[in-house]
């Protein structure tokens, strides 16, 4: 049995007013198991909202070990980068967090896997945690090709990591992404175990065995139990099933129970 904690974190993505705030967090309280501070001495739990809602969520959930994730950030410090948000920018405002290389980012965004292992540096060199995703597409699966990319996205992302890094990886195939299709347990761990073997030979046996590996991609409250029960699976990233309070909670409510 590993002593990993669990980590449950909403996905925002472009979703979400300020205004909805205070709805979100009146229905996610009481849709929790116990109080959230109760709750977060059992498992981690965290929402990555838009920047514009970053402070107003730091606000609304002040218990102590909740995360409050960015979900991107230029790699420079400072400079002529229209439209960008830098990492110095979030640390004034209290953000130690951040989703590096979401599928959507890469995707809509063009950022290669060169462009998220400069996020990624520039994350460790500024005591930042990054929450680094990777996963593969149907046509990649379908050529028996997903294990070789998501070992070169994990590669790519890490190869300017500093010995005692801090950091976490969420596996999101791109086919489960908002798709209603989950990957079943079986494939989430069997993909989990083999990111965890990739782990191991950059870092060595017991930092890979203390990294948590989060799934993300249509988990939902029916089907997070059994993803959860996973050796492997340490959390969860979630999105659609993030943005409703009683939703999130009842999935983080199975996370205190597994
Ligand atoms: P989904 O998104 O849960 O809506 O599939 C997950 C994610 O993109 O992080």
């Amino acid at each position: 049995m590993n002593r990993r904690r669990k980590l449950m974190l909403g996905n925002w993505k472009m979703h979400h007013l300020r205004s909805d705030l205070v709805k979100f967090g009146t229905e996610f309280r009481q849709s929790l198991c116990s109080p959230l501070a109760s709750v977060l001495e059992q498992v981690d739990v965290g929402i990555a909202p838009s920047f514009l809602c970053l402070e107003t969520l730091t606000a609304q959930f002040p218990e102590h070990g909740w995360w409050n994730v960015a979900q991107n950030a230029h790699y420079a410090a400072t400079g002529a980068f229209t439209g960008e948000i830098s990492i110095p920018m979030l640390h004034e405002i209290g953000i130690t967090k951040i989703l590096v290389g979401h599928s959507e980012r890469r995707q809509y965004f063009a950022e290669s896997d060169q462009v998220v292992g400069k996020k990624v540096q520039a994350c460790f060199e500024r005591g930042m945690h990054p929450i680094i995703c990777v996963g593969e597409t149907l046509e990649i699966r379908k050529m028996e090709l997903a294990e070789k990319t998501i070992e070169s996205q994990i590669r790519a992302a890490l190869q300017h990591c500093p010995p005692g890094s801090s950091f976490t990886i969420a596996y999101e195939p791109v086919w489960a992404i908002g798709t209603g299709i989950a990957a079943t347990a079986r494939q989430a761990q069997d993909m989990h175990q083999f990111i965890r073997r990739v782990l191991a030979d950059l870092f060595g046996e017991s930092v890979a065995i203390a990294l948590r590996i989060l799934y993300g991609g249509s988990t939902k409250p029916e089907n997070i139990s059994e993803l959860l029960s996973q050796p492997d699976i340490d959390g969860a990233l979630i999105g659609g099933a993030s943005l409703d309070g009683g939703s999130l909670a009842r999935m983080i409510n199975s996370a205190v129970s597994v």
